[in-house]
């Protein structure tokens, strides 16, 4: 989510003030911090940043400093008191406003903050897609309204709304049409994206996704972050009669104990998201399944984590995005009283990541010797001379290939795992 706002950010400072982007500090006439606040050491990362540019500002007064995101949007005034170097104040729903926000800032002379949640409105007056590459983001709806008891992004982000069915469709068409072949669908939730169509009937995101595929030029299509409660069977059954959904399904499950889900407010059982699961893989087999857990949230005891344990182990997740747990502040999980130590957390972390870690690089042997339909999304990041792309399940592979193959999807056979990648073989037969 974040790096859509800030592509959108850097988008609409070039066209609205005619700025170009840079990635020194000292060159910039603006610098735009875009914040996270989802964990505390995201958060206070922002301070220190503001710390370091504190000189900056001293030398070269005329320096634009703005920050947005999440921090912003929690903090408010707040970053002024600690940082009153900062120019501009937005939040996630405020982005578009940025250029009217330096204007208020260059008339008044005084700081700009404008942290509010002026729904629908981003999405109206953010600038049109651009294309650049063969994959993009597409935003399908903003916010959070399930209000999981450890989770600051319903206060930061503000309520559930959903962007109305056309727009999606024209801005992925507009995409496809300018050669994008991969979207990925952007949201908190986006399976409680609802639609309302002409006849006045509610469109879900099964519908959405369908509708999508309908559209010729787009070869592949994914979705992400998905929310265990509202993965109806329509959605499973999507996954099943269309082709051009990736085999790949981010679903954070957080933890594998009942005791901690209810306590998380999550709203489903572990046997209710392994039954997600199981229905995935029977309409989809090989199906990759990532997702997010959360270690040490408040109580957690040593048999709540030897569930996590064994949903892992059950599951067989193709990655996972694991941490400790952090207090946020404003959420009902801040005030629960917790005995457990810190290095008890820690050694659980461990225990957890080694898990998925060697489960990942199973399924990663596991691909060696088949061939692969990927989309080639440019030059390798570590060699230069080498091409990068990307599996149906998510998965990058590296494999030398002729530059002219970039934008477009080919077939590799996977000759052998990296740390985090695959390498391959492209024989210009295939
Ligand atoms: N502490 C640790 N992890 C968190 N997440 C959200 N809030 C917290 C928190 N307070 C994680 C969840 C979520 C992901 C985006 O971030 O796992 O799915
Ligand atoms: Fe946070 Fe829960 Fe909403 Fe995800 S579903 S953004 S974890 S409140």
């Amino acid at each position: 989510m974040n790096e859509y706002d800030s592509e959108k950010v850097a988008q609409l400072l070039c066209e609205a003030r005619q700025l170009e982007m840079t990635n020194t500090p000292e060159d910039a006439d603006v610098i735009v911090l875009n914040t996270c606040s989802i964990r505390e050491k995201a958060a206070e990362k922002v301070f220190s940043d503001l710390g370091r540019l504190r000189e900056l500002k001293e030398e070269r007064p005329d320096v634009l400093i703005a920050v947005g995101g999440c921090v912003a949007s929690q903090e408010g005034t707040g970053i002024l008191k600690r940082a009153p170097w900062v120019d501009i104040i937005f939040g996630p729903q405020t982005i578009h406003r940025i250029p009217e926000l330096m204007r208020e800032r260059a008339q008044s002379g005084k700081p700009q903050i404008d942290i509010r949640f002026p729904e629908i409105e981003k999405f109206d007056h953010l600038p049109p897609p651009r294309k650049e590459g063969p994959t993009a983001f597409v935003s399908i709806m903003e916010g959070c309204s399930k209000y999981c008891s450890f989770c600051v992004v319903p206060f930061t982000r503000g309520p559930e709304f959903s962007r109305p069915l056309g727009d999606i469709l024209a801005e992925v068409s507009t995409l496809a049409e300018e050669g994008v072949q991969e979207i990925t669908l952007l949201g908190q939730n986006v399976n409680a994206w609802r639609g309302q169509l002409d006849d006045g009937s509610q469109a879900d995101f099964a519908d959405l996704l369908e509708w999508v595929c309908d559209i010729p030029e787009l070869e592949r299509l994914r979705y992400t972050t998905s929310h265990p409660l509202e993965f109806t069977q329509r959605l499973i059954d999507a996954h099943a009669h269309l082709p051009k959904l990736a085999s790949h399904v981010h679903l954070p499950v957080q933890s594998g104990s009942d005791r901690i889900l209810a306590a998380m407010k999550r709203g489903y059982t572990s046997l209710e998201y392994k039954s997600i699961i199981r229905r995935l893989r029977a309409v989809k087999p090989g199906i990759s399944i990532s997702t997010d857990i959360i270690v040490g949230f408040p109580g957690e005891t040593d048999q709540d984590f030897a569930a996590t344990m064994k949903l892992i182990e059950e599951v067989g997740f193709d990655g996972s995005f694991s941490f400790l747990y952090s207090p946020r502040p404003g959420t009902p999980a801040a005030n629960l009283s917790d005995e457990v130590s810190q290095e008890i957390k820690t050694e659980r972390l461990h225990i957890l990541l080694a898990a998925t870690d060697a489960h990942s690089a199973h399924i990663a042997d596991s691909m060696v010797g088949s061939r692969q339909r990927v989309l080639v999304t440019g030059h390798a990041r570590k060699d230069a001379q080498e091409l990068a792309a990307r599996t149906d399940n998510n998965r990058v592979v590296n494999f030398p290939g002729s530059a002219s193959l970039i934008g477009q999807f080919t077939y590799v056979t996977i000759s052998e795992t990296a740390t985090h990648s695959l390498r391959g073989v492209w024989r210009a037969s295939e």
